[in-house]
């Protein structure tokens, strides 16, 4: 299979954490990206505008600050432009700050993803692919495989990805797009996102800051680093027909491992201060992936030790603009 067909290419999210690398490799390999973001405040837009300015360097690369919620300024970008393909990375994504603002989570998320997929209809562009999430599988028993049922997700965030699953299907089936639906699991890596634990965590220890454990911190996430999920949502955008494909790392481990990684890079101790286990946490996360291995010829390369060493690699180059960043909420 060709993996790297060259194309015009629509990224969602593109100055977000996964859409900023997704974009990336997409330009690495001479396709031509268009990126949107509405840089909304959910955490510091200054990492957006830096993840932006990476992005920038290339050729092949433009930007359109605007929001997926937004038919006209969507119609605007696509109506006849030719684009092949649409990554849909766009999205509100915190689990806990869904609890708190349901709506907005159900109107991105839900009804920002069909209006992308009405667009695909009417303008013919043929393959769509959804970031959705692990948190899809709630309370199921470990690991997951795609086939599991997730018809009782445990946060407004993992019912509003369901959604936009579902909704993906349909375009399939009664268009013709071609569908992919990945699964992500806890993504990490440098330029992550402020309100997740490894980004927290590094932060917080390098201050000498108590950092947060929600728990015992003995629950365990499959953390998968930044660019092996770059590399497989790149290489789904060859796949025809429908699929939803788990991209985990394989290898779940303990938040107390993450943070005694982190310490040994930062070469500091942690003071870790424990709060109760909350209600939308899932106890452990773990992908089986021999549906990513079989359809996409992927598997994950960067083994977590290596993946915290880069993250902190990073923070230490950037480490003045990170500290500058404002506090990010879960
Ligand atoms: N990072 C993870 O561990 C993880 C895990 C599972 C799923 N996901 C999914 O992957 C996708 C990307 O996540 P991320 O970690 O890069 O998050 P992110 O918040 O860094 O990126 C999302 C980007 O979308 C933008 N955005 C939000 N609402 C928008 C709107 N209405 N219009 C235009 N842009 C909008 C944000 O400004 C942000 O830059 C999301 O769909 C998320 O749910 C991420």
């Amino acid at each position: 299979m060709l993996w790297y067909c060259l194309m015009k290419v629509l990224v969602t999210g593109a100055a977000g954490f996964i859409g900023h690398k997704v974009a990336e490799r997409l330009l690495k390999t001479g396709n031509e990206v268009i990126g949107i973001d509405d840089l909304n405040d959910y955490y510091d837009p200054k990492l957006k505008q830096w993840r932006l300015s990476q992005l920038k360097q290339y050729k092949g690369f433009d930007f359109h600050q605007g929001d997926i919620c937004d038919r006209r300024f969507l119609e605007s970008l696509l109506r006849g432009a030719g684009f092949d393909a649409v990554v849909n990375l766009a999205a509100r994504a915190g689990v806990r700050a869904s609890i708190r603002d349901p709506v907005r989570y159900l109107r991105v998320n839900t009804e920002g993803t069909i209006n992308l997929l009405e667009l695909c209809k009417e303008e013919g562009i043929g393959n769509f692919v959804l970031s959705s999430t692990s948190s899809v599988y709630s309370m199921n028993d470990v690991p997951y495989s795609e086939d599991l049922r997730t018809d009782t997700p445990i946060s407004p965030y993992g019912a509003t990805k369901k959604a936009a699953e579902l909704l993906s299907y349909s375009y399939h089936y009664l268009f013709g797009i071609n569908i992919v639906v990945l699964r992500y699991f806890t993504v990490y890596g440098p330029a992550g996102r402020p309100d997740m634990s490894v980004f927290k965590f590094i932060k917080k220890i390098d201050a000498g800051e108590p950092v947060p454990v929600y728990g015992d911190g003995h629950q365990k996430r499959d953390f998968t680093y930044i660019d092996d999920i770059a590399e497989a949502t790149v290489k789904s955008l060859c796949l025809q027909g429908y699929h939803t494909i788990n991209l985990g790392n394989d290898n779940p481990v303990e938040l107390l491992y993450v943070i005694n990684l982190i310490e040994k890079s930062l070469n500091k101790k942690a003071t870790l201060q424990f709060y109760p286990v909350h209600p939308s946490d899932m106890k452990v996360t773990w992908a089986d992936i021999s549906r990513a291995r079989d359809l996409l010829g992927w598997t994950p390369k960067v083994k977590i030790e290596e993946g915290i060493e880069r993250t902190v690699k990073w923070y230490l180059q950037n480490r003045q603009m990170v500290q500058a960043l404002r506090e990010a909420e879960e």
